[in-house]
């Protein structure tokens, strides 16, 4: 008689909170899961500790691990993004066979992501990177999921992803996002957004405690408020926990006697590195993150305080708290839509860059449920991109036009009143800056090109005629046309 051994639809490697919490989310949705972690003793506790709640086999070894999965095998690696993936990676190539996919789940840089993916189809491997987002508790109870990498992957992983994803309306949370590098380009992105998105609010909460003096505890009120409307999303609700908290130790507000240093891993920058380097404006995620290195220089910052910098504050009367609270909540709803607006355009430039094929819609999609930046206002972006899917750009769809009839003025006078107050706003007011340059007429590139052509005869194209010239500034300063 051969014995038959009960093998595993999947295999997590990694068992740190994300790596365990998403083992056991795919055990509860009925998935016998494979779990490996380089220290045994991570293992031994998932099983001592949640053992029960569904359907695992524990291994020491990396052969064990991958002889207990079924074919073809699937791995999802949760361990640090960097060169522990890259260890995990070839630790599974060499004991895995031709069709086994190897998934990566960790936040990795999709250039490395590509990479990878080369390696491993070399190897006769399938390589998926997959942006997971939703944290612990997303991790545990239904993330969002962003996999690439090549398409017959999907066929075999999306049933058993989907099984785990966060659901909306009975879609869930999860789709094939395009080849190779598409799914951790989309989650690089995600982040970038994420941080602009804390930055607004952040800067929202800014305005109601030093701008109209209130407390946490009553700015707390107010997102809980704001959060029934057009801004309900969950960064929105648990900024409304974290003012609400009092500090167990002192019993005074939390968010006062945590120090304003903001941290990052680094996927923010990478969102504004690569906006920079397609030539795609994200303002917003990029003053997001200088916002947080601002907030980390506390060296600078102190020596800038002790220096008495002078700050010149106009006075014009205060504000009247009830319209400003009403003004703040629009800015920051305006702001968001620059970020996302901006997000999905260094997207589409990715996108097209890779020859990825990514569709925004699948985007708004997914992350209406799971992710970090759930939030109700996906489901419009989704209609936008449904009603056009070639929008030049999000704030131009028609149902986001209307709204920015409502939040314009609000928004200039918030900025406004914020330059007054010396308050800073680097979201709010770069946004704006954003949203005016997209419609002016003329901008003073124009001089800039005239610039360029004095000094360095870089030559400039006009707005009459065809062609490339310049300008003979040190002599007669006649015209010529250089590509005549
Ligand atoms: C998510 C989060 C997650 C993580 C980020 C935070 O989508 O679940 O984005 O990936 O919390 O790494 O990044 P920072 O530490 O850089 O803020």
């Amino acid at each position: 008689m051969t014995e038959t051994k009960n093998l595993a639809s999947i295999g997590v490697v990694g068992l740190a909170v994300m790596g365990s919490n998403l083992a056991r989310n795919f055990a509860h949705n009925g998935n016998t899961v494979a779990v490996y972690n380089r220290s045994p003793e991570k293992t031994r506790a998932l099983i001592a500790d949640h053992g029960d709640e569904g359907s695992f086999i524990p291994s020491e070894t990396i052969e064990d691990f991958v002889a207990s999965l079924e074919r073809p095998r699937k791995a999802i690696i949760m361990v640090q993004a960097g060169k522990a993936t890259d260890a995990v990676i070839s630790q599974l190539v060499e004991a895995m066979d031709e069709g086994d996919i190897i998934i990566d789940g960790g936040n990795s840089l999709y250039t490395d992501t590509i990479r990878r993916e080369k390696e491993v189809a070399a190897k006769g491997r399938h390589f998926v990177g997959a942006g997971i987002s939703g944290g612990e508790e997303g991790a545990l109870n239904g993330p969002s999921i962003m996999p690439g990498g090549p398409k017959e992957s999907w066929e075999t992983l999306g049933p058993i992803l989907e099984s785990i994803a966060a659901n909306v309306d009975g879609t869930p949370c999860v789709t094939h996002i395009g080849p190779d590098g598409a799914g951790h380009f989309v989650k690089m992105v995600h982040n970038g957004i994420e941080y602009a998105d804390m930055q607004v609010i952040g800067e929202a909460y800014q305005l109601l405690r030093y701008g109209l003096n209130l407390e946490p505890a009553a700015i707390a009120d107010i997102f809980r408020e704001w959060n029934q409307g057009d801004l309900d999303s969950y960064l929105i609700e648990i900024t409304a926990e974290v003012l609400a908290q009092k500090d167990p130790a002192t019993g005074a507000p939390l968010v006062d006697v945590i120090l304003d240093a903001a941290g990052q891993k680094g996927t923010g920058r990478w969102t504004a590195i690569n906006g920079l380097e397609l030539g795609t404006p994200v303002t917003a995620i990029a003053e997001a993150v200088f916002a947080r290195g601002l907030s980390s220089a506390t060296a600078q910052r102190a020596a800038a305080q002790e220096g008495g910098l002078p700050a010149g504050i106009i006075d014009d009367g205060g504000v009247d708290p009830d319209e400003f609270v009403e003004d703040v909540r629009r800015a920051l709803y305006a702001s968001k839509l620059i970020a996302y607006s901006q997000g999905f355009d260094e997207i589409k430039a990715g996108s097209d860059q890779y020859g990825w094929d990514v569709d925004p819609r699948d985007l708004a999609t997914i992350w209406r449920g799971g992710c970090i930046i759930r939030a109700k206002f996906l489901n419009r972006i989704r209609e936008a991109y449904d009603t056009n899917p070639e929008l030049p750009a999000l704030i131009l769809d028609p149902y986001f036009k209307g709204e920015l009839e409502d939040l314009i003025q609000p928004w200039r006078r918030v900025v406004a009143a914020a330059t007054h107050m010396g308050l800073p706003v680097p979201v709010f007011a770069s946004s704006l800056s954003y949203y005016d340059s997209l419609r002016a007429e003329r901008l003073p590139a124009a001089l800039i090109q005239g610039q360029r052509d004095f000094f360095g005869a870089h030559t400039f194209k006009r707005t009459d005629r065809e062609g490339t010239f310049h300008i003979e500034w040190s002599t007669d300063r006649s015209l010529t046309q250089t590509d005549a």
